[in-house]
């Protein structure tokens, strides 16, 4: 896909498609909640059709119309053995979330994924499955296609999380759904809590008090719901950073996810000196949504660090951009958890931006940004990671001359709408 520099601004009201954190999770708990559970604002984006599919490949009725979702739930224990190995796409949302049901399951099951996703770890869920009493066997002790067997009890857990990650905390919750016993989860710093929050909405007996959760004993079945989705706050990232980046700019995002674990890029725009604003917030189905005014500003370089990573962590490739056109050197560390997503994303980073004439120094847990304040169009890739593409494309856009980004495509996996939201806005 080819991008040219922009000169004008951006201007105007959008909406971002739903969050993909909340519609991966509204299609399990759907699925094995009694009744009928309606979602509206589904992101139809690859990784959550994933997740769909996955549950229709056992036997869950799921209707899908435009972005409401009608998913008839079977229960905690009405899932059937699926003829097919499951395929998680490019989602370790996917995959890690519902090892945790699979985990509960009279049946064998056998999941995999895309090239990227089968080099992602998951020993990091395989282990406290285990300790719960699950039996999952993951390939070269690892990696996916993951194998899960029956087994006739699945056990409580006090578990510390070494690592902050809310793929792991909710595998861990979702097996719990098939423990009478307690689960308790420790955590090092607090990850995005959609599973706790939807739980709750579900009526499970969950309390969170700080960074533990405790999962209380007990049976745990619940009835169908009904959710709305708020757009998708990693998304919303995207037009953030161009609306601050482009001269004159001022854009309103409407109805965006605002659930205090994953607001970080407002806070880390608002430390690099951008002009935001939120207006309109309420709550809906447990979850803070409103909308967001930007307006463009000229940023300074900031220290990124400690607990707020986990709070940024999809949206640390566009903040990279962000500083690349601030006042001096941004500085990122403490998320050497970069390295295991979609694509290495220090790496995807440091080389991409780097070709287009960025100064960027790659470290183990982070990478220091100077504050060159200006790109050059070239050749990039994306590397098959929906966030490296659209980052790419926001620089694209910036940089002088024409920008070609390989395998735009992948974009779709969170935001199918990338390209025609931006151009609405031009
Ligand atoms: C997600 C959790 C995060 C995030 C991912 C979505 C989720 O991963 O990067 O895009 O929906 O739980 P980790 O739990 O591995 O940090």
């Amino acid at each position: 896909m080819i991008f040219r520099e922009y000169k004008g601004s951006l201007r105007g009201s959008i909406e971002v498609p739903g969050d993909k954190s909340i519609s991966h999770r509204s299609i399990m708990m759907g699925a094995v909640a009694q009744g009928n559970t309606i979602v509206k604002g589904f992101l139809l984006g690859e990784d959550c059709l994933s997740t769909i599919k996955c549950f229709k490949d056992m036997g869950v009725n799921i209707n899908v119309l435009d972005q409401i979702v009608e998913i008839q739930g079977v229960g905690l224990k009405g899932l059937k053995k699926p003829n097919k190995i499951l395929n998680a796409g490019n989602s370790g949302t996917t995959i890690r979330l519902i090892s945790g049901i699979l985990a509960g399951q009279n049946f064998e099951t056998r999941i995999s994924g895309d090239n990227s996703l089968k080099k992602r770890p998951m020993d990091r869920i395989a282990e406290p499955l285990s300790q719960m009493g699950a039996k999952i066997e993951c390939t070269n002790k690892k990696y996916p296609p993951i194998t899960i067997f029956p087994v006739n009890k699945i056990q409580g857990i006090n578990y510390k999380q070494k690592k902050a990650s809310a793929q792991v905390k909710s595998s861990i919750l979702f097996a719990g759904l098939y423990s009478e016993d307690e689960v308790r989860i420790n955590q090092p710093e607090l990850s995005r809590d959609h599973t706790e929050k939807m739980f709750k909405y579900y009526g499970v007996d969950i309390e969170t008090r700080g960074k533990e959760i405790v999962l209380n004993k007990g049976t745990k079945e619940f009835n169908g719901k009904e959710i709305y989705v708020p757009g998708d706050i990693s998304s919303a990232a995207f037009y953030i950073v161009a609306g601050v980046l482009f001269e004159n700019s001022h854009i309103t995002i409407k109805n965006v996810g605002l659930n205090k674990t994953r607001t970080g890029i407002i806070d880390v725009m608002l430390k690099m000196g951008a002009d935001l604003r939120i207006l309109n917030q309420k709550t809906v189905n447990g979850e803070e949504i409103g909308d967001i005014l930007i307006k463009h500003s000229n940023l300074k370089g900031v220290e990124i660090g400690g607990e707020i990573i986990p709070r940024i962590i999809d949206e640390i490739p566009i903040i990279a951009l962000a500083a690349v056109f601030a006042e001096g050197d941004t500085i990122i560390k403490d998320a050497e958890e970069l390295k295991v997503k979609e694509s290495n994303r220090i790496k995807t980073v440091y080389e991409e931006l780097s070709k287009m004439g960025a100064e960027i120094k790659e470290k183990e847990d982070g990478m220091i940004i100077k504050g060159t304040r200006k790109l050059k169009g070239t050749k990039v890739l994306s590397s098959g990671d929906h966030r490296i593409a659209m980052m790419l494309a926001v620089a694209g856009e910036k940089a002088e001359g024409i920008t070609e980004v390989d395998d735009f495509k992948c974009a779709d996996v969170s935001n199918p709408d990338f390209i025609q939201l931006f151009n609405t806005l031009k």
